[in-house]
Order: structure tokens, then sequence, then C-alpha cells
């Protein structure tokens, strides 16, 4: 399959400062690709490689598989639209959206023809003519948005645009942006550092740590399947748990690690025990763990805190070994501090994670 967009060996430097190491990705002609990390990863600068705003140190940016490292944004074929939404104040709505198909020398009625649908897509035509500071910063960001889409381009670069907005307007605005994906079936680059909005929006995610990615898949491999500490302690709450594996085996022949005071099955395929000694880190999420009797589990602890998070309850164990575990919990089981429990899980849901 080819490719919508590819950055190959793309690097930047700013003096000795190295913003983005030598990258490559690929991004297909309809996807929703993210760019997801921590502040200064390096997210900002491969986007605007990709825009062309931003020039690389070395390696080259393909759009349908042609060389535009050296081409201006302008004729990429990309929009973009940015946090700050940037419209013009003295411009109406309408005229706002209408600006970049005029400066594109579209007839009078192109440009009606896009402005009026573009409007109608973000559901903001009855607003055509205010003036921005007549509108909330939602529906500012939904002008921004229009104004992008109204020359249709196929390609569209989106940095952290709901950044501004409130956590209840931004989760209103993910699922539109959405829609909006569905419907104009663009390539979709989407930066944010924000994981719940990464995992909810993307077909894809790249993550970003330090200049370089560290794990590019799906929302799912990213949770299920982390290939780093990293990447496992960015998305979802992890239980990381350390320890070294056990020189016998479990008893249906599966490597067992000794962590937080038990033994703790491993998926059969978890890897062939290295040196004793060598310490391993297993991946354990909240939402894995069954509580029983707590004999009966892998691991047992003693309950710390409940916290209550509406659809579900958190219970926060302290185990024997002094490690703290935080597990899922349903309210029907009324948890309460001070009670001793046991954990079993089944050992397909843990994932061993490389240092
Ligand atoms: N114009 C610049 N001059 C010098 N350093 C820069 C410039 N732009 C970005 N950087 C540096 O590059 C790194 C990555 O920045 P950026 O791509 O903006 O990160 P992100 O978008 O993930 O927060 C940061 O350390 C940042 O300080
Ligand atoms: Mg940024």
């Amino acid at each position: 399959m080819s490719s919508k967009l590819e950055a190959i060996g793309i690097a930047k430097r700013y003096g000795d400062a190295v913003a983005l190491e030598p990258t490559d990705l690929a991004v297909q002609a309809g996807e929703f690709l993210t760019l997801l990390g921590p502040s200064g990863s390096g997210k900002t600068t491969l986007l605007q490689m990709i825009s062309g705003l931003v020039a690389p140190s070395a390696g080259r940016i393909e759009i349908d598989g042609r060389d535009v490292t050296h081409v201006e944004p302008g004729k990429r074929g990309i929009g973009m639209v940015f946090q700050s939404y940037a419209l013009f104040p003295h411009m109406s709505v309408w005229d706002n959206v209408a600006y970049g198909l005029r400066m594109r020398r579209k007839s009078r009625e192109e440009v009606r023809a896009a402005v009026d649908d573009a409007l109608a897509m973000v559901r903001m035509s009855e607003f055509a003519r205010r003036f921005p500071k007549e509108l909330s910063g939602g529906q500012q960001q939904r002008i921004a948005l229009a104004r992008c889409f109204a020359y249709r381009p196929s390609v569209i670069l989106l940095d952290e645009p709901l950044g501004a907005l409130d956590k209840k307007l931004r989760e209103h605005m993910q699922s539109e942006i959405r829609r909006l994906h569905k419907e104009l079936g663009a390539t979709f680059v989407y930066v944010t550092h924000d994981q719940d909005e990464a995992l909810t929006l993307s077909d894809r995610i790249c993550l970003m740590n330090q200049a370089r990615i560290e794990q590019v898949g799906t929302p799912a491999d990213l949770y299920d399947r982390p290939a780093t500490r990293f990447a496992a302690g960015f998305i979802g709450h992890s239980n990381l748990l350390e320890g070294a594996l056990d020189e016998t085996r479990g008893a249906r022949g599966e490597p067992i690690l000794l962590a937080a005071g038990g033994r703790i099955p491993l998926p059969m395929n978890a890897g062939a025990p290295t040196a004793s000694a060598a310490r391993h880190t297993l991946l354990l999420r909240p939402e894995a763990p069954r509580l029983v009797e707590p004999q009966d589990g892998f691991v047992d602890g003693t309950i710390a805190d409940v916290v209550f998070f509406g659809s579900d309850t958190r219970v926060q164990l302290s185990m024997n070994d002094g490690s703290e575990l935080t597990v899922r919990c349903e309210r029907s089981l009324s948890p309460r501090i001070g009670d001793r429990v046991g954990l079993v899980w089944d050992p397909y849901r843990t994932t061993l994670l490389h240092a």
C-alpha cells in the first residue's frame, strides 16, 4: 500500500540542540494519525516540517510519492489548524472562511458554495454574519476548522487545536473532529499531549519521547502491548511489578516472576529465563486483576485506600513486599480499608517490558 504522506530520515537541530532525531513515519491515505508525547518531545517540530513551515536539517517529506521538501507550505495541498484560532478580528465569520479561497482565486460561485458547505459542516451556518469576538472559544475553533476545510485539502495538520478549551467542550469537539474526519475522508495528522484525546480520536498513535518516536501503533496496541516502560507509563494507568524470574517454572510450565511478594505466572511466550539475577518489569493494568481471598491470590496485600471514580472504584493495595498496586474493583464488592485481599488475573493480560 502506498502512503499519502511520508517522512524519510527527517531531522531537526537548532545549533547543538536536537529537536528531532532522524525519523521515519508513513501515514496512509484517509488515516487519522496522532503525534502524542510530553511537552518538548518534538511533535510540533515534526508537524511543521510536514507543513513546510520549518525546514528540516536532514531527510525529506513526500506527499503522494512526490518529494515536497523544498515546496513552499501553500503549495503542498495541506491545511493547518492550530491552538490559537488566529481568525481575522475585523472580518465576519463568512469572510474569514472565504479568505483562503479568495487568495486561491476561486470564482465567486465556488467561494460561496465552499464557504456555505464548510460552515454547515461545523454547524455554524447561522453565525456567518458574526465577528470572532461575538463567538465563544469553541465556536471560534469551529470557524478555524471550517476555514481549513473550505478548500478541501487532502492532508490536514492539527496542532493541539482543542488545547485552549475546557474539558467538557474539548470532549464535545473531539467527537466533532471524529465526525469531520469521516465526512472529509482526508488524512489527518493531529498533535496532542493528552493521552485520552489520542486514544479517542486516532486510527494510529505515534508516541514521541525526547526527540524521537517511541512506538507507533493502534490505540489498542499501545495500551495492551506497550513496547517500553515509557509507553506503559504514558498511556493509561500502569502498575509496574519488578522482580527476577524464578529458576523453576510453574505447574503448567509457565515462567514465574517473583514480584510484589508473590509468584506471578507469566505468559508462556514471555521469553526464556535469562540470567536469574536479571530484573524484569511486568505491566499490570488496573482492570486486569480480580479480587479473591488472600491465600488464593498470585499476590496479596492490604487495602490502603478506596477511591470512588463514578463508573468504578479504584483500590490501592499495600503488598507484602511494601510495593503498591492500584486495581479497579466493582462497587458491589464494597472494599474496605484494612481488608486483606488476594489478586489473580489472566497472565495473557500482562506484558513483560523491556528496560
Ligand atoms: N525555534 C526553535 N529554536 C530552538 N529550539 C527549538 C525551536 N523550536 C523547538 N525547539 C526545541 O525543540 C524541542 C522540541 O520542540 P517541539 O517540537 O515544539 O515539542 P512539542 O511540540 O512536542 O512540545 C524542544 O526542546 C524545543 O525547545
Ligand atoms: Mg507542540
